[in-house]
């Protein structure tokens, strides 16, 4: 489908996250160097989610559930309350259980995306996974494989679909578009 290119009106009651993605990455780094040691509340979650849905959640490392926790959180906060978008908001990143991720390789994802994105394409290319790249494949793919994933487990075609665009940039007239960058704007201020 192909959609006109025109400024974004009447966008300004959507939320802004309040913190650049370096700065959050910095933050999140922090938190997940802190992660094994700290109890991880999946109260919420089990609320929320569907059994499969929430097997899905609990396949996460610690840093990642205590991330989706803060989405989660946050998207209730900022008064959205529409449940597909809510259980992506706890899913979106399950696709990462898909690798073992070290916290200076979501960095470096987070640095290279931004300041050498034809760098980032070639480190995060294809690769099997008893390759050292693995890592870097799974977090370019974790949408699209946490989408199969929660699309596996029953969840809503929505859900699936927030999951699998959660780091795509839409044009501001797409239908979905303010759920999505709800979706979005609660991960980076998470
Ligand atoms: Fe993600
Ligand atoms: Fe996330």
């Amino acid at each position: 489908m192909m959609y006109e290119e025109q400024p974004c009106k009447n966008r300004s009651h959507l939320v802004r996250p309040s913190h650049s993605p370096l700065r959050q990455r910095l933050y999140r780094g922090v938190e997940g160097l802190l992660a094994p040691w700290r109890r991880v509340d999946d109260g919420p979650a089990a609320e929320a989610l569907s059994p499969a849905a929430l097997a899905l959640f609990r396949r996460m490392s610690n840093a990642d559930r205590a991330h989706s926790l803060r989405v989660y959180r946050w998207l209730l906060e900022h008064h959205y309350e529409q449940e597909d978008l809510l259980a992506a908001g706890l899913i979106h990143d399950c696709g990462k259980a898909a690798a073992r991720l070290a916290v200076w390789q979501r960095t470096l994802k987070v640095l290279f995306r931004k300041l050498a994105p034809g760098w980032w394409r070639a480190l995060s290319a294809p690769a099997s996974s008893d390759h050292w790249r693995y890592p870097f494949y799974i977090l370019a793919e974790h949408a699209r494989i946490g989408a199969e994933w929660a699309e596996a487990a029953g969840c809503s075609e929505l859900t699936c679909w927030l999951i699998a665009h959660h780091e795509t940039d839409l044009p501001c007239h797409h239908p979905r578009y303010e759920l999505l960058r709800a979706l979005q704007n609660a991960d980076a201020s998470s």
